[in-house]
C-alpha cells in the first residue's frame, strides 16, 4: 500500500460510494425514493447472542451506519433518516444512556470528514432538552460544515419521537396564533407540517426496520404516514449495503396507491 493511500480496511470505513458500478443494481431514476427512513435495531440483541455486552453491538453498528450511507447515495436516495436514540430510549440503564450518547456524538466527529467528502448534508432532528450539550454541539458543527451539500441529507434522529415532534408543532404553531401570525381557520395540513423540525424534507417514502420488530416504536409517525415498509429479519451490524440495495428493490416492487386505484 502507498503511503498516500488511506488503509480503509484498518479505518473500518468504506472507500467511497462511487468505486465499482458494476456492482450497484441498475435502479430506475423515478422509482428510488426520495426518503428513506431507517429504524436501526438488533444491536443489543447481535451482542447478546455472542455473550457480549450490549454495547459491543452499538459499536459493530458503526460501520455498517456509513456502508449504508454509501448504499444510500450509489441507490440515488435524496434523504436519508436514521432513528439512532429515541425519546424513550431515556429508560435505559444509565450506563446504556452514557454510551449511547457519546457515541453517537463521537461516530459523527470520526465520521465527519468522510461524509463531508461524499457530499453529505448531515442534519439533526429532535428535542434539545436532555440531549447532551456535546452532541449538540457536534451536531451544531457538522450541519454548519455540511450545510452546501447535495449528494444526500442525512438525518440524524436523536432524542427523536414522533409525537414528540407533533407535540413541538402544535406548541411553536400555538405561539404563532397567540401573535397574530396564523389564523385558526387557515390552518391545514400543509400549514401544520411546516412546523415540523425539518419541514423542508419531503415525506417518508420507505421505512426499512431491521431486527424483524413490526412496529414504529415512534418513528416519523406525521412524514410516513404513507410510506411502505421493509421489515427485514438481520440484526443491525449484519445489515449494510447489499441488503439495503434489496430494501430499495422491494419498495420498487411495491404498488403505491395512496387511497386510490392503480390499476
Ligand atoms: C438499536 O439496537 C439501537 C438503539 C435503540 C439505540 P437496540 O439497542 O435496540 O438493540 P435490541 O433491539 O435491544 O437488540
Ligand atoms: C427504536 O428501537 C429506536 C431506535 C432504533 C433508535 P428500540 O429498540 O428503542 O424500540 P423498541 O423498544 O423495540 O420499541
Ligand atoms: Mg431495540
Amino acid at each position: 500500500m502507498s503511503e498516500n493511500t488511506i488503509d480503509y480496511q484498518s479505518l473500518n470505513i468504506p472507500p467511497a460510494p462511487f468505486s465499482d458500478p458494476s456492482i450497484i443494481p441498475d435502479f430506475p431514476k423515478n422509482k428510488v425514493p426520495r426518503h428513506v427512513g431507517l429504524i436501526m435495531d438488533g444491536n443489543g440483541r447481535w451482542a447478546q447472542k455472542r455473550g457480549l455486552v450490549r454495547t459491543e453491538g452499538h459499536k459493530a453498528a458503526e460501520p455498517v451506519v456509513v456502508d449504508v450511507i454509501a448504499a444510500a447515495i450509489e441507490a440515488g436516495v435524496r434523504y436519508l433518516s436514521l432513528y439512532t436514540f429515541s425519546t424513550e430510549n431515556w429508560r435505559r440503564s444509565p450506563r446504556e444512556v452514557r454510551f449511547l450518547m457519546g457515541f453517537s456524538r463521537d461516530i459523527i466527529h470520526r465520521r465527519l470528514q468522510q461524509l463531508n467528502e461524499w457530499g453529505v448534508r448531515v442534519r439533526w432532528s429532535g428535542r434539545s432538552p436532555r440531549l447532551w450539550r456535546s452532541v449538540i454541539e457536534e451536531l451544531d458543527h457538522a450541519q454548519e460544515l455540511t450545510k452546501n451539500n447535495t449528494t444526500i441529507d442525512v438525518v440524524f434522529c436523536i432524542n427523536y419521537g414522533g409525537r414528540a415532534e407533533i407535540a413541538d408543532a402544535a406548541a411553536a404553531l400555538s405561539r404563532d396564533v397567540e401573535a397574530g401570525v396564523v389564523s385558526p381557520d387557515s390552518i391545514d395540513e400543509k400549514t401544520f407540517a411546516r412546523y415540523l423540525y425539518n419541514p423542508d424534507i419531503p415525506d417518508c417514502d420507505l421505512v426499512i426496520r431491521t431486527s424483524g420488530e413490526h412496529r414504529t416504536s415512534n418513528f416519523l409517525l406525521w412524514e410516513a404516514a404513507y410510506a411502505e415498509y421493509d421489515i427485514v429479519p438481520e440484526m443491525f451490524p449484519d445489515y449494510g449495503r447489499q441488503a439495503f440495495w434489496r430494501s430499495i428493490d422491494h419498495y420498487i416492487n411495491r404498488d403505491r396507491r395512496f387511497g386510490g386505484v392503480t390499476k
